[in-house]
């Protein structure tokens, strides 16, 4: 092999033609004065598609969580977040930094957290107590697994937190995985959600972008908080055009890279079944475990690396390798013999 295959992130796709060309073409204006009309087009496109009423165009899916959470806390607030979540592990404390709220992470099985679990982490009303303003859900959930969660399960958890007056913010970074997977409609699937964000550069292939979605008073206060932290923009139309194009012609790809990470999941299990869940490989993030066999994730990267081929370290007896547009199937079956030839 002498191409790279870069499985650490479906953040590695590259711009399509199409997405170049509306690029060069797109019509722009002053976005700070909300004058850009390709940026309004995407904004409206993706609240029609989740079906809220308004959405913001941000520069990153850490930028639209921290923008999410400011907007929807006061400082001394708490928040309940998965512990496994990006925005608890992956933003840089961001939630303290920015927010000046408190985390209360919780447990959670294939990513979802017990109902009691919630039920007792949401504070009760006193002089001494935080506030427990919002509940964080991820979908998929994991970034090392890419768990898709329920529609029931979404809607069930939303209506706990609602029944409590928490507000119900979705990291839906990979939010097009987990239609895909569970073949759903994203309006009625995200109903119960209140605020939520979407990117549109990991599986969608643009090259940056993220879009955060909420009612109208929301995004509006949201608005003024991403000018607050530098993420006001100016004719930010040619990036949106790319997202625009993402929209219209990656949705339905996505179930190729679920395929490929399932090919890659059995061929991996057939080498020895314990390197993989297969069951559990459910979208396009494949996650490999190499405790029982008693080989360490640096000298797989590192193996892995002289051959072209790269993955992300998540512990030392872990990686992942995620599918998406750069690549085949051709290449998970050589990534495959790779690692046959590796593990002998
Ligand atoms: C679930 C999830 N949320 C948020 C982010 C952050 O997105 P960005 O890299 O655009 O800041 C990521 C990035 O991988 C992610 O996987």
């Amino acid at each position: 092999m002498n191409q790279i295959r870069d499985y650490r992130s479906d953040a590695a796709t590259l711009p399509t033609f199409e997405m170049r060309q509306a690029m060069a073409n797109a019509e722009v204006g002053d976005d700070f004065s909300g004058e850009d009309p390709t940026v309004r087009y995407l904004e409206n496109m993706s609240a029609h598609m989740f079906g809220k009423e308004a959405s913001l165009f941000v520069i990153s899916g850490t930028m639209a969580n921290q923008i999410a959470i400011m907007t929807a806390t006061q400082h001394g607030d708490e928040v309940l977040v998965g512990e496994e979540s990006h925005i608890y592990n992956m933003e840089t404390g961001g939630l303290a930094a920015l927010s000046g709220v408190q985390t209360r992470p919780l447990r959670s099985t294939e990513g979802q957290f017990d109902f009691q679990d919630v039920r007792r982490a949401i504070r009760k009303r006193g002089i001494q107590f935080p506030i427990t303003k919002v509940l964080c859900l991820e979908n998929t959930y994991d970034l090392n697994r890419g768990i898709p969660l329920s529609e029931e399960y979404m809607t069930e958890i939303s209506i706990l937190a609602h029944r409590h007056d928490l507000l119900v913010y979705l990291d839906g970074a990979r939010i097009f995985n987990a239609v895909t997977a569970l073949k759903v409609e994203p309006k009625i699937f995200c109903q119960g959600i209140d605020v939520m964000q979407f990117s549109l550069c990991k599986g969608l292939s643009a090259p940056v972008g993220c879009i955060l979605l909420g009612s109208k008073d929301f995004i509006e206060r949201a608005r003024r908080i991403r000018q607050r932290i530098g993420g006001g923009m100016a004719q930010a139309g040619h990036m949106a055009a790319t997202g625009i194009v993402a929209l219209k012609t990656m949705i339905d790809r996505i179930q190729d890279d679920h395929l490929n990470a399932k090919r890659l999941a059995i061929g991996l299990a057939n080498l020895n079944e314990s390197l993989v869940d297969v069951e559990k490989t459910l979208t396009n993030i494949v996650q490999i475990d190499l405790k029982s066999i008693g080989k360490d994730a640096f000298y797989m990267d590192n193996a892995l690396q002289a051959q072209g081929i790269k993955v992300k370290i998540i512990d030392s007896t872990t990686c992942r390798l995620v599918t998406h547009r750069g690549i085949t199937d051709n290449d998970i079956d050589e990534t495959i013999d790779v690692i046959k030839n590796i593990l002998k």
